[in-house]
């Protein structure tokens, strides 16, 4: 079965997980945590070389502050105490997303996991992290502009490799794969630019309930699409000419 390169997920439904259980929201983030250091496993074990997470949006800093402290604690305790695991198994850690308004212990721990895991060749975990796509855009056509105004680069040139190459996401290829789970069917400002071909998979399943089982689905979901590419499909099987 072909297995997608880059797989993103939106790790959606702690909150209603929890609700479901007669429990506060936080016991949802907590066992989310979990579901994803299963899932960073299992997507490693099956070859997958590069797996992105929405773990915070720009957006998330509107909720209440106590969520939002404990969400920020349970990032910086998570980073601390499993990023040996996660070297251990040689997977590379970076993080995307605008750093500025992050607490300065949370910079420094992910700069130190970036640091630690720079080596590491098995898989590469991008944390989206204060991230939004709009930003990400956003900065791309500011470097851009900021390149034209230095006359280092004529507008004209402008094409969409460059702006790939000017997004937080450069150095990888764009997501085959998309996951949403909880059953919402949005993209919540997550990788607007990168994800344009990708093939969505939505699935009510919250995200704590999510586990290798519910990825092998979403696999066999990607295995079965034909990706086209605004081709046609005989095209794709070569009995036409292109
Ligand atoms: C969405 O559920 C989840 C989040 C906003 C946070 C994601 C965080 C984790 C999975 C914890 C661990 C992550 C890292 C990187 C250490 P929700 O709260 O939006 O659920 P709801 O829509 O049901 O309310």
């Amino acid at each position: 079965m072909e297995v997608p390169k880059h797989i993103a997920i939106i790790m959606d439904g702690n909150g209603r997980w929890s609700k479901a259980h007669a429990k506060p929201r936080h016991f949802g983030h907590k066992a989310g945590l979990e579901s994803l250091k299963k899932i960073i496993e299992a997507a490693a074990k099956r070859g997958v070389s590069y797996l992105t997470v929405f773990a915070f949006g720009i957006e998330n800093w509107l909720r209440p502050n106590d969520e939002v402290n404990y969400l920020m604690n349970l990032f910086l305790t998570a980073l601390r105490r499993d990023i040996g695991r996660l070297h251990e198994n040689s997977i590379r850690v970076q993080f995307i997303g605008d750093r500025q308004r992050v607490h300065a212990d949370l910079i420094r721990s992910m700069q130190e996991a970036e640091s630690l895991t720079r080596d590491n060749s098995r898989m590469t975990l991008i944390v989206a992290f204060n991230y939004s796509g709009r930003w990400d855009i956003r900065e791309a056509c500011q470097r851009l502009a900021e390149k034209v105004a230095a006359n280092q680069l004529s507008a004209a040139d402008i094409n969409e490799d460059l702006i790939s190459q000017n997004l937080s996401t450069a150095a990888w290829p764009d997501p085959d794969l998309f996951i949403r789970t909880s059953g919402e069917q949005r993209l919540s400002n997550f990788l607007l630019w990168q994800l344009s071909y990708a093939e969505l998979y939505f699935t009510d399943k919250h995200w704590p309930e999510f586990n290798e089982a519910e990825l092998d689905k979403a696999i066999a979901f990607y295995a079965a699409r034909e990706r086209r590419f605004g081709k046609i499909s005989e095209q794709l099987k070569g009995t036409e000419n292109a």
